[in-house]
């Protein structure tokens, strides 16, 4: 079963990136809003607060993110606590994401992930032996929701030879006013700057292989605005330059992302994901 025309192939292949508007149902995203929701209820946020941040990679290295590939945990947004450590808004508004593989430890998660049309669109742009490899659930939050500073998602999930697709699904609208994404369309043709790698030691670090800095994120330096509805589903390409601004808005920018790795291309042991040998990372079927 194929999904993708040709010309959407082609597109993808060019510009590192496809949108697939009313890709899911306003039934599904309000599905998956709100077992994110109850998936929240059931956090205690005081006893693992574990700041995501991808301005300081350091505050990421601790035990709770780099065991969590075949779990599902939360990550408090940068701004998420004010200077006595305390909430600034109640424990909803505060998380940034939960991670990584509600694909395989949520029911409901599990049943959207495993779409046969994301088997088909994963085969469809050439992959042999497509596995989800990581799901994110991402919620830009209300006036705190952090900026995501310009990357590859390669860099922080790669195999040999580069495989890694991005799904993207728009839960809410993401708009330029609350924080959507921008993409460098071609960029993904230039190769990997940086790699976050697994240390001797257990920790993680950012190894540097191109110093140069990406292009300041204008319309004049080619970056466009992914603005999505709900229900699109964008296709990233793993070695895409692209990022997203602060929500300064009232309104919060809900996503939920799989990352797809090809199980034909060999899977580097300094992946700071790694599955167990017993809950080994699974495809479509
Ligand atoms: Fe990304």
């Amino acid at each position: 079963m194929s999904y993708l025309t040709q010309d959407q192939i082609d597109a993808y292949h060019r510009d590192g990136f496809l949108m697939l508007p009313g890709f899911a149902t306003d039934g599904d995203c309000a599905a998956l809003m709100a077992q994110a929701g109850r998936l929240v209820d059931g956090f205690d946020a005081g006893a693992h607060a574990s700041i995501f941040s991808t301005v300081d990679q350091q505050k990421t290295s601790d035990d709770y993110f780099t065991s969590s590939g075949n779990q599902i945990r939360f990550f408090f947004e940068e701004e998420a606590f004010d200077q006595a450590g305390r909430l600034r808004q109640e424990k909803h508004l505060s998380i940034n994401k939960i991670g990584h593989a509600m694909h395989d430890r949520d029911p409901v998660f599990d049943r959207f992930s495993r779409d046969a049309r994301l088997g088909a669109i994963t085969r469809d742009i050439g992959m042999e032996k497509p596995l989800l490899m990581q799901s994110m659930y991402i919620f830009k939050q209300p006036r705190i929701g952090g900026e995501v500073v310009c990357h590859q998602d390669s860099t922080f999930l790669y195999t040999d030879p580069m495989s890694v697709v991005g799904l993207w699904f728009a839960v809410q609208d993401a708009t330029l006013d609350n924080g959507c994404m921008w993409a460098l369309p071609g960029g993904h043709k230039d190769g990997l700057k940086k790699c976050f790698n697994r240390t001797d030691t257990g920790g993680v670090g950012m190894e540097v292989l191109d110093a140069s800095p990406w292009p300041d994120c204008t319309p004049e330096n080619g970056y466009v605005p992914l603005e999505a509805k709900r229900g699109t589903l964008i296709l990233l390409h793993g070695l895409l330059p692209h990022l997203s601004g602060p929500n300064r808005s009232d309104h919060s920018r809900h996503a939920y992302t799989i990352h797809v790795v090809d199980g034909a291309c060999d899977y580097p042991a300094s992946n700071w994901l790694q599955r167990p040998t017993h809950d080994p990372a699974r495809g479509f079927a």
